[in-house]
């Protein structure tokens, strides 16, 4: 059977792929003969493979097509494999991704730039302090445009770099310079590779987000045998595509949601000058936020004041107080889902003078020979407000932040509160608050998760998954009800 025949017979058959395109079957049946199928028709075979989550290019002769413009960077270090790093080329050249390569000084030493240009039919890119490379295409720009930095060899020397945040070549300052996924394909001695200097620097990566591709054990071609081996060219790309083909299913997961995230601290205000508020720094919800909009939810964000980059989401709103929180909240409801990251100021503080008088709180408080008192007033407890009212949306999830007790307090929250989720860590000792790093424990009304500790962009990754479980469930549910 030749290939056109097996991909008719993929897609249904003659007789379905000929009522699909609203043609005769016997042009079918002659592309099957002629093994070729005219390229007047070659898009709307392409769409009925994606449909099926056929491999089109494995029939047709034409390069993979992604619906979007995906740019991949591959930074070449100097090492044994090297020169493998072509076939990395060649096979990324087969599909329509843009594709840069950066070689570093040590990379030139294996493989030359000219070698790379002629395969990539572009530029290759070698030098920091390049004044031509600067005008067009500086560094930063080269960190900021793609969906990946593929390190592929990455030796010791980049992983140590990049670990310490060293940035003294182009490649340690494209990495240090951007926010792009990073995939490391490490290829170095056995010896090397376990060197404790290298574990603990793939270790510091790894917790950052940086995925590896582990490299593979056997016989080196230093003639030594253990693990270290770079991981076959074919087995890279896979890696690169599925998360691409990942992002890609994930682009839609939230389409026509509409998220509403708190995050940060609430200020309470005592006079014009003075305030109490906590330690939040903002940096978990803000991840939320970001990941949520990735995966297509119109998000509006709600911050109290925070020190850190906003992130891109469809609405932000900068708030101060935990009341004026809630009223915003209250403003923007209907919403699909609520996700209260904040930590709000529990109480307001009234300053008294010591004979219980009240005190005009519009001028600064003047210091006297007094002690000045506080009395607390509550502040409204926007979760409990919010899934307790008839707006109460699909989902209510809310974070606790706990210095003991912590399963338990975020459980009878949870309960207490009418809550769907909540997300719970411990911060005692300074830990979470302002880190880039968090321990969670994701507990709901029949489980209680403990996750490992992870960056908070990677909670943000999982708490979207989980998030995205509960609204199937909850439409499902819905749906029977
Ligand atoms: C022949 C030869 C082979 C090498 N192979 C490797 C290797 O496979 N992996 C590695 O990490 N370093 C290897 N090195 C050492 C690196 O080239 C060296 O650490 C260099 O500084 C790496 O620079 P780069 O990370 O900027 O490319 C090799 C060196 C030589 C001379």
């Amino acid at each position: 059977m030749n290939k056109i025949s097996q991909l008719i017979s993929l897609l249904g058959g003659t007789g379905v792929v000929a009522e699909k395109l609203k043609i005769k079957p016997s042009a079918i049946s002659n592309w099957k003969k002629l093994n070729k199928i005219p390229t007047s028709k070659h898009n709307f075979i392409i769409e009925l493979c994606s449909n099926l989550e056929i491999e089109i290019e494995k029939f047709l002769p034409i390069k993979k097509q992604y619906n979007f413009k995906i740019k991949i960077l591959l930074i070449i270090c100097g090492g044994i494999a090297s020169y493998k790093s072509l076939e990395i080329i060649r096979l990324i050249k087969k599909t329509d991704i843009e594709l840069d390569v950066v070689l570093t000084k040590s990379a030139q030493k294996f493989i030359t730039p000219l070698l790379v240009t002629s395969l990539n039919e572009k530029k290759c890119y070698t030098d920091l302090f390049s004044v031509e490379d600067e005008t067009k295409m500086n560094h930063i720009k080269l960190a900021r445009k793609p969906d990946i930095i593929l390190v592929a060899p990455a030796t010791a020397n980049i992983m140590g770099k990049f670990a310490n945040g060293l940035a003294d070549d182009l490649a340690s300052t494209i990495l240090l310079a951007s926010s792009s996924k990073i995939i490391f394909a490490p290829s170095m001695n056995p010896v090397m590779w376990n060197n404790l200097a290298t574990r603990e620097n793939y270790k510091k990566l790894s917790e950052r987000g940086i995925q590896f591709i582990e490299p593979d054990t056997g016989d080196m071609a230093c003639g030594e045998n253990g693990t270290g081996r770079f991981p076959e060219p074919k087995l890279i790309i896979e890696t690169v595509l599925s998360y691409l083909n990942r992002n890609k299913r994930l682009a839609n997961q939230f389409k026509d949601v509409s998220i509403l995230i708190t995050a940060g601290p609430t200020i309470e205000e005592i006079d014009p000058i003075r305030f109490i508020s906590n330690k939040s720094s903002g940096k978990q919800g803000f991840e939320l936020a970001t990941e949520l909009t990735k995966r297509g939810a119109k998000v509006t964000l709600i911050t109290g004041p925070v020190n850190i980059p906003f992130p891109n989401c469809k609405n932000l709103i900068q708030v101060k107080s935990a009341q004026e929180m809630l009223d915003n909240i209250n403003h923007h409801l209907p919403t699909d889902i609520l996700i209260c990251s904040a930590a709000v100021a529990d109480w307001k503080l009234i300053p008294k003078t010591s004979s219980n008088k009240k005190i005009n709180t519009n001028n600064k408080i003047k210091k006297t020979k007094d002690n000045l008192l506080f009395e607390t007033q509550k502040n409204p407890d926007i979760l409990e407000t919010v899934a307790k009212s008839s707006l109460r949306p699909k989902l209510v999830i809310g974070f606790s932040a706990e210095t003991n007790n912590i399963k338990k307090y975020a459980y009878s929250k949870l309960v207490s509160k009418n809550i769907d989720l909540i997300i719970a860590n411990d911060v005692s000792n300074n830990k979470v608050f302002g880190e880039d790093f968090n321990k969670v424990f994701v507990i709901d009304k029949n489980n209680c998760k403990e996750w490992k500790r992870q960056s908070k962009k990677s909670v943000a990754f999982h708490l979207a998954n989980k998030i995205s479980d509960l609204l199937i469930n909850y439409n499902r549910s819905d749906l029977n009800a």
